[in-house]
């Protein structure tokens, strides 16, 4: 993924353990530079070890970090200079997910070799929409989770987020209820 996620993932742990903590995952996950390039590919396994790391050392489950991440990576963008993307997404919730894939297709000239997720939403009611996502990756649903309390919160709604297992929809990905 691009170094853009890694950073965050810094940034985050920095934010809220401290400087030694995130040195003790870097080691754990044999990275050994200071940093990453934001608009540079790197290999999807170091962003996986270093959650795996970052679970290890933090002793909290990685399935949390990853929400705790999906979460705070619409903060973390909104300050590293994509805060016109994410206000052009969308003026509504549900007009936002309508455009994830505008935005991911936006950011794929900037980052080339992205290799961003799939999404599309149906079945909108008042309070309720159908997200269908798919990936190029596994175990990323828990990012997904916070992404979507994230934007929740952008729109000052609490959400609430249920996957929906079906047949039908299996061959355009996962598919979840999200209400509010
Ligand atoms: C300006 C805001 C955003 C930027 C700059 C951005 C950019 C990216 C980047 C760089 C990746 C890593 C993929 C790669 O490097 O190949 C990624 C992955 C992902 N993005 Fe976005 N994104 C943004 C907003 C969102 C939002 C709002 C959502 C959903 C609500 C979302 C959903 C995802 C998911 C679930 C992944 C995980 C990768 C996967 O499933 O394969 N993104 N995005």
């Amino acid at each position: 993924m691009y170094g853009l996620v890694n950073k965050a993932i810094k940034e985050l742990v920095v934010d809220n353990h401290g400087q030694e903590k995130w040195l003790e995952i870097c080691s754990e996950a044999g990275f050994e530079e200071s940093d990453f390039i934001s608009l540079s590919p790197y290999p999807d396994k170091l962003t996986y070890d270093l959650v795996g790391a970052a679970s290890k050392v933090l002793k909290a489950d990685s399935k949390d970090i990853l929400e705790a991440f999906g979460e705070y990576w619409i903060l973390y963008t909104a300050d590293q200079g994509y805060g016109d993307l994410l206000d052009l997404s969308g003026s509504s919730f549900v007009e936002f997910l309508g455009n994830l894939d505008m935005l991911h297709l936006r950011i794929n000239n900037m980052m080339p070799e992205l290799k961003a997720p799939l999404f599309s939403t149906q079945n909108e009611t008042d309070s309720s929409v159908e997200l269908l996502y798919k990936s190029h990756r596994k175990g990323m649903v828990p990012m997904l989770r916070g992404l979507i309390k994230g934007l929740g919160k952008r729109f000052d709604m609490v959400v609430n987020i249920q996957e929906v297992e079906s047949k039908a929809t299996e061959s355009k990905g996962l598919c979840f209820k999200i209400t509010w």
